[in-house]
């Protein structure tokens, strides 16, 4: 089996570990490379996985090595790594905006590099994870990383690395959209006159049983809604507003801007 090293062990660590020991990952395969004493204790604690503080000896017995730290201080984690990264484990970056050329000026260049977007739903297991790989991954390898991400919900891979500013402006930060909608939702269900924990709950179970019925079906977004909306009715009026206030346009502003705001970002790190 893999030997899979965790260098950071903080919050998005703890929710893949937690994942892929749920899906037939052995905890005696994962080690957590980590300073801080409390946050190893509780990865041991929590998962029963390997903990060190010697992120060097770690990455040096790796077949993958997962770089889970903030991306403020990834080259500084990153570049002492170089000299134990000879036997060429592959290696998958979770920090936002890195692009794989700096990864690269920091780690080597002949490294095969995953870099992956996850998001916060990965904590319950329904995350969205976006991957691309530098280069070819041969069969086995490319399974194991899948299996890392789908451990904690949907990943595929994308075929080049700026589809990764996208995925962050769809998936990586798509939860906050929903979420805006959720509290929109939420205020305006009470001044219709429901109690709080009522709207709250058909909201959400709402939106659950929306994106359950979508990912069942063959049917097209506009097909399903048309299936909600008898001509005259409630949904119609609703979504003729919407419509009239061009909430495609709405969004098309917003995810560019976060698309604009990622490619900003990775394009600081390439200096
Ligand atoms: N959270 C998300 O939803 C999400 C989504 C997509 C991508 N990401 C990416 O995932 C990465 C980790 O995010 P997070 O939320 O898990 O952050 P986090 O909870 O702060 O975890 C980072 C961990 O790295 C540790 N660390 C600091 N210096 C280190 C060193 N020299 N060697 C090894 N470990 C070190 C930190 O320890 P201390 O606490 O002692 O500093 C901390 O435990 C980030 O790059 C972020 O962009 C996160």
């Amino acid at each position: 089996m893999s030997k899979i090293v965790f260098i950071g062990g903080g919050n998005m660590a703890s929710c893949l570990i937690g994942g892929m020991l749920a899906n037939g990952f052995s905890s005696q395969d994962i080690t957590v490379s980590e300073p801080n004493d409390d946050s190893r204790q509780r990865m041991k604690s929590t998962h029963g996985v390997l903990t060190t503080a010697d992120n060097l000896a770690a990455v040096s017995q790796a077949d993958i090595v997962v770089l889970a730290v903030k991306p403020q201080i990834m080259a500084a984690v990153a570049s002492p790594l170089e000299a134990k990264l000879k036997h060429k484990p592959i290696i998958v970056s979770i920090a936002a905006g890195i692009p794989v050329g700096a990864l690269q000026s920091w780690l080597g260049q002949d490294l095969k590099i995953v870099r992956a977007m996850p998001n916060t739903p990965a904590m319950v297991q329904s995350g969205a994870t976006g991957l691309f790989a530098n280069q070819s991954l041969d069969g086995g390898q490319q399974a194991m990383i899948e299996n890392i991400f789908s451990a904690v919900g949907y990943a595929c891979w994308v075929g080049q690395e700026s589809d990764i500013d996208a995925v962050t402006a769809v998936s990586g930060s798509g939860p906050a959209y929903f979420f805006l909608v959720y509290e929109a939702m939420l205020k305006v269900a009470q001044e219709l006159g429901l109690e709080k924990q009522t709207a709250s709950q058909l909201t959400l179970h709402t939106a659950l049983g929306a994106a359950r019925l979508a990912l069942a079906s063959e049917s097209t977004p506009n097909e399903l809604r048309e299936q909600v909306t008898s001509p005259g009715g409630t949904t119609q009026a609703a979504i003729e507003s919407f419509q009239a206030q061009d909430l495609e346009g709405i969004f098309r502003t917003a995810m560019t801007s976060a698309l604009e705001r990622a490619k900003e970002m990775s394009d600081d790190f390439a200096g």
